[in-house]
């Protein structure tokens, strides 16, 4: 697929654009001029983005620019509710502004503090519904008072029985990929960047956190029984990085910038595992330039986190399902941290990019993770990676799906509920290949520039192709073709360059399996010690699918991977029980997917589950009636598309 740029507007429209950069000069609206970096307060949307097929807005004839939102949060309803001040730019004559909403409900809007004219078009269940704001000329600042629903895409309200402490109600917010605008009424388009401040009212017992700078650590007191936080992310950012949790949440500090927030009950766990964060940061700036958010935290969350891991801005939030108790799982800290730079500095202008986000994210990931532990280690990532990737080829289609693309087209798809690992793994095997071709030194020397240049604008297949081909190939025609860069950026499969890697230590974890496979050892012939969780993933991954019955018997009894607290071990090991209808598992499974709501891992068990027909449907649908009210939207939502195949 080709990038679908704004054809079918008026040129004239594309040429307002650069007028609505945020600045006056326009070197730093338009992309393909090449130079310096524009500075964190002038956000632009430069003149030739493509449209975001999944936002309302018309960034050309009006834009937000910033957010500041007061809101009141309703543990009994479940709401937010308040009011949401936008600042705004307008190109000269424009005479209204479309926002992005879901499922809002719009109390009053004014304009300049007068009332105003506005209109809500039908809702779409994806992308929610318009709202059009008539604007008188020159209107700077619009203010609209509403309300969340309760069934906020965004929002995942618990109990106190879903926490930790099991005593305090939590709230958390996931943004990405379009569900900011199930919380705040802006221009939800990772092309529109905005800064933001936000003041929250909440219950006095409780901690608010979000992605920004807290300006009142402690709350402030605001009525009897209520506290009010303040925060101010000063930067422009993505609206999809807009984030708050609020529950009983205490914080640890792990060094001069960073620490970790969770419950009280989790904190020695986490702050444990957590402790080489310090180390992650000073080495991704190492890698590729300053670390430009100031600090770094990371905030455990409650296992009904949909996600592993979600890069909001100073303040990562995390699934407990990493908290493997030996610090095996923390390359998820790693990437969550290189999003910092690839994603949240340099951000994909539109969902058909993410790979921009996603790919490059996992390359550093990986650079950082050799740096403080070792190429073996990396090497291993690598290779699961890899094999992620050729998977993924398969469930898309084969090497020619369209799906199995670098950008792809998700006009009329919900971004959240498409399969991702393409962008992830063959992003990152894409980066791999170039760095394996120009050499580390200068591969490093560009992204680096890359970073810079590109810093806190949005970013599309186009303007990466480009700043490649200005940077790095400079005109050099024998390694532009040895490159392959659009046969990996727009053609499906596996391009011809791409090199598979190769782990020593997975060799030997191979010839095991080989050799149980064939029946040449039995499980406890299997010499696991002191094999990481990396060599257990490679085991358990390549065990083949259909093992009778007697041999999952003899692994559980040898291995005891029922009771495996580490979730990666856990997950694949149902996999190859369920793959066995291996009833004795069943437990260990339930038991799984009802502690834990993350995606990842639920996701596939009930498509396997699922796979076994008659056998395994019954307990899917069992299991999914007890667990679906403690998972979020975006869980429920896959697991619901899975039970309805
Ligand atoms: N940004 C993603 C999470 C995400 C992607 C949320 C798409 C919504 C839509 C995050 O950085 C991520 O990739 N998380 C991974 C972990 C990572 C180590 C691969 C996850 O959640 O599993
Ligand atoms: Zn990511």
């Amino acid at each position: 697929m080709r990038p679908q740029f704004t054809t079918g507007r008026p040129a004239l429209v594309v040429a307002l654009a650069a007028l609505l950069a945020g600045c006056s000069a326009m070197h730093l609206s338009n992309p393909f001029a090449g130079k310096g970096p524009a500075t964190a307060t002038t956000p632009a949307v430069p003149a030739a983005l493509p449209q975001d097929r999944h936002s309302y807005a018309r960034p050309e004839v009006a834009r937000v620019t910033h957010v500041g939102v007061d809101l009141r949060v309703d543990f009994e309803r479940r709401v937010l509710s308040g009011r949401a001040n936008l600042d705004i730019q307008t190109a000269p004559g424009a005479g209204e502004i479309v926002l992005d909403t879901n499922g809002l409900t719009i109390r009053a809007v004014t304009v300049e503090g007068r009332p105003a004219d506005w209109s809500m078009a039908t809702p779409d269940p994806v992308l929610g519904s318009a709202l059009t704001v008539k604007l008188p000329q020159g209107a700077r600042r619009i203010a609209i008072d509403y309300e969340t629903s309760p069934e906020a895409g965004a929002l995942q309200w618990l109990t106190p029985e879903q926490t930790a402490g099991k005593r305090q109600p939590y709230l958390f917010s996931q943004g990405e990929s379009i569900l900011t605008r199930s919380w705040i009424p802006t221009q939800d388009s990772p092309g529109i960047r905005q800064s933001w401040s936000a003041r929250i009212v909440a219950p006095a017992a409780l901690r608010t956190v979000m992605s920004a700078e807290n300006e009142t650590p402690e709350g402030e007191p605001a009525g009897e029984g209520w506290k009010a936080w303040r925060f101010e992310m000063d930067k422009a950012v993505a609206p999809y990085l807009i984030a708050i949790a609020v529950g009983d949440i205490a914080f640890k500090p792990l060094g001069s910038r960073t620490g970790v927030y969770t419950e009280p009950a989790m904190m020695d766990l986490a702050s444990s595992e957590l402790v080489d964060m310090g180390r992650m940061v000073d080495a991704a700036e190492a890698l590729f330039g300053p670390y430009r958010w100031g600090r770094y935290d990371v905030l455990v969350l409650p296992p009904a986190f949909p996600y592993g891991g979600m890069e909001n801005p100073r303040l990562t939030f995390a699934t407990p399902t990493i908290l493997a108790g030996d610090r095996s799982l923390v390359s998820l800290i790693a990437h969550e941290l290189a999003h910092s730079w690839s994603g949240n500095l340099v951000t994909n202008a539109n969902w058909n990019d993410f790979w921009l986000n996603e790919g490059l994210t996992d390359y550093f990931e990986n650079r950082i993770m050799e740096r403080l532990y070792g190429v073996e280690r990396a090497k291993m990532l690598e290779v699961l990676g890899w094999d992620e990737w050729m998977e993924a080829i398969e469930a898309n289609g084969g090497p020619t799906g369209p799906d199995t693309r670098l950008q792809i087209d998700l006009t009329g798809r919900d971004p959240d509920q498409v399969d991702t690992d393409i962008a992830y793994n063959k992003g990152a095997a894409f980066l791999r290949t170039i760095e394996r071709i120009v050499g580390r030194e200068r591969f490093d020397a560009w992204l680096r520039g890359y970073f810079d240049r590109h810093a806190f604008q949005p970013i599309t297949s186009e303007l990466f192709l480009a700043d490649i081909r200005e940077h790095l190939v400079r005109g050099d025609a024998a390694l532009e073709s040895r490159l392959m860069l659009e046969q990996w950026i727009y053609g499906p499969g596996i391009p011809a360059n791409a090199v598979e890697p190769e782990s020593d230590r997975f060799a030997t974890v191979d010839a095991m399996v080989d050799k149980y496979a064939r029946g040449l050892t039995t499980a406890s012939g299997i010499y696991t010690a002191g094999w990481s969780t990396q060599e257990w993933q490679r085991f358990l991954g390549a065990l083949p699918k259909d093992m009778p019955r007697a041999r999952l018997e003899e692994l559980e009894r040898t291995f005891r991977l029922n009771e495996a607290g580490n979730s990666e071990i856990r997950f694949l090991w149902l996999r190859l029980a369920i793959a066995g209808r291996y009833e004795p598992a069943i437990p260990s499974l339930e038991q799984f997917l009802m502690a834990q709501g993350r995606r990842k891992f639920v996701a596939p068990l009930f498509a396997d589950l699922v796979a076994q027909g008659d056998w395994g449907r019954p307990i899917a649908q069992r299991i999914y009636a007890r667990a679906r009210s403690g998972y979020h939207p975006v869980t429920a939502n896959s697991v619901q598309a899975i039970l309805s195949r």
